[in-house]
């Protein structure tokens, strides 16, 4: 068994700074800070055991600092190899110990994590066997999961799957790199253990979803009646999508270009293939510092919307010629082939902001014949293609925003993380009202959130009369809209 503070991180000494920056946070983060006020006493989240697969950041610290002071026990890795912000991974380690003796939250996640550390990071935080010894439980990991991205419930799931199975198959489904890694992870578990995961599984009660492609996994789990275990999709909140991943990216997007390359925006062409709420808080973003905006779509809605919006809408391959910055929002794979690359300007930037980086075909980069990669600074790299020209690739193909920059900023993530610590409240404090099924948080918590980040900046709402709430056929104090209105 390990030791209950285990941990591992970049460098400890970085744990004053980053305790900086969460005091500064938690200044920007109205939503989580309520929370803890409404919550800090009655401490709804006593006897959680939650694994956390988000990020590492600034503002997840303050996340994992909110939970804590609910009562929760964690166990925290990022979900992106590049993502974690090492000062404030040190930070949550220390807790309010020191350097030399921490004290706080058991933390696996560092920048530049090899896929191979990844995974490890991954089964670390559903290793709780310390924590049971000193407890005197016969429990052996988490009772609950927040997930970003759908990692740490793949782990469980799959875990699961092949221990029933006996062994992890020589060929199961899916042959890239990152699966063959997943795939050891899980043999060597199995080689020690032939139920760990199929344990696990049946002592977490919910998970906790963040983003729109781990939402994605989740229903696909829940349509083929495979979900193990109930979860909250926490990306459909009004208060998460609509904001984080609109105006989060409109913030975050430019701050990675800026931080990666410094090349003016202004008057290049940029396009963003994808016009969900990624892609309008790019495609915003990138017009705001004057770039000639093209946008691509496969749904005729969505199409329809960039266009009106005063895109010109068409597809990739018909312009690629002319785009200087290339980005890519769309939760799909294979969005970019190496054919578009290899059609791009010389010296064009390409990047991704959806979750995974099959976005980009870097697979079929890397193997391309003739193809030589050359680090410019890390996270940035310059590959010189057999055509004579270069392109500028960020952050390998994944989240540039986390990758090249530090992610959305705290005031956005506030709503979003808000919306995670109500709805672990709601699956651990009220877990029989939920089968193993995908769920929304109710609209009067999505409203809630909302109203917890009116007053920080100042906006000073309108009130009903009882008679205009009637006459609307809404209660005075909410919901006021029916649940498929779109916002
Ligand atoms: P969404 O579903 O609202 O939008 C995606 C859009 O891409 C859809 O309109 C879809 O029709 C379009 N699309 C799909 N395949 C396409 C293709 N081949 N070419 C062009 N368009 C295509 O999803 P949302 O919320 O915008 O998320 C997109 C991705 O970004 C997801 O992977 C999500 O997890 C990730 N995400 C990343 C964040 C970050 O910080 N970088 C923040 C939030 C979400």
């Amino acid at each position: 068994p390990t030791s209950p503070f285990e941990f591992k991180v970049a460098d400890l000494s970085l744990a004053e700074a980053g305790r900086h920056q969460l005091r500064l946070a938690e200044n920007e983060m109205p939503g989580l800070m309520s929370l803890r006020a409404e919550f800090g006493e009655s401490k709804p989240l006593t006897g959680a055991r939650i694994a956390g697969s988000l990020h590492m950041t600034v503002q997840t610290a303050v996340l994992i600092e909110t939970l804590t002071a609910l009562g929760a026990e964690v166990r925290w890795a990022s979900c992106n190899i590049f993502s974690t912000q090492d000062e404030a991974a040190a930070a949550i380690v220390v807790g309010s110990g020191t350097p030399e003796a921490p004290a706080g939250v058991p933390v696996f996640a560092w920048k530049g994590e090899s896929l191979e550390e990844y995974w490890e990071c991954a089964d670390r935080i559903f290793d709780w066997s310390a924590e049971a010894e000193a407890a005197g439980a016969d429990w052996i990991g988490p009772n609950m999961i927040l997930d970003d991205g759908g990692d740490a419930t793949l782990l469980v799931h799959k875990g699961r799957e092949f221990e029933l199975a006996g062994a992890v198959p020589e060929d199961a489904e899916g042959d890239s790199h990152e699966w063959r890694i997943i795939l050891a992870t899980l043999r060597e578990s199995l080689a020690t253990s032939s139920d760990r995961w199929t344990r696990v599984a049946a002592e977490i009660m919910g998970v906790t979803e963040e983003t729109t492609t781990g939402v994605h996994r989740l229903y696909e789990l829940a349509r083929d009646g495979e979900l193990q275990f109930a979860a909250i999709n926490v990306n459909d909140s009004v208060t998460k999508s609509k904001f984080d991943n609109k105006y989060g990216i409109r913030h975050s997007l430019p701050d990675g270009l800026n931080r990666a390359t410094d090349t003016l925006i202004g008057g290049k062409v940029a396009f963003v293939c994808g016009y969900g709420d990624v892609g309008k808080g790019a495609a915003e973003a990138l017009r705001g510092q004057g770039a000639r905006v093209i946008v691509s779509e496969i749904d005729p809605i969505n199409a329809l919307q960039a266009a009106m919006d005063g895109y010109q809408v068409t597809t990739l391959a018909s312009v690629v010629g002319e785009v200087d910055i290339l980005i890519s929002g769309t939760g799909n794979k294979d969005v970019i082939t190496v054919d578009d690359l290899l059609g791009l300007k010389h010296l064009a930037i390409v990047a991704n902001v959806g979750h995974f980086d099959n976005e980009i075909d870097m697979a079929g980069l890397e193997t391309l014949e003739g193809a030589e990669r050359i680090e410019i600074k890390p996270q940035v790299h310059e590959w010189r293609l057999p055509t004579g020209r270069s392109i500028l690739v960020l952050s390998e193909g994944r989240l540039m925003n986390l990758g090249n920059a530090t992610g959305h900023p705290s005031f956005v993530m506030s709503n979003s993380f808000a919306n995670q610590v109500l709805a672990q409240i709601e699956l651990y404090a009220h877990g029989e009202n939920y089968e193993r099924q995908v769920y929304v948080l109710p609209k009067l918590l999505d409203e809630k959130v909302a109203r917890l980040h009116l007053d920080a900046l100042g906006v000073k709402l309108t009130v009903l009369t009882p008679e205009q709430a009637a006459y609307i056929g809404v209660p005075v104090e909410g919901p006021y809209k029916v649940d498929h209105y779109r916002y």
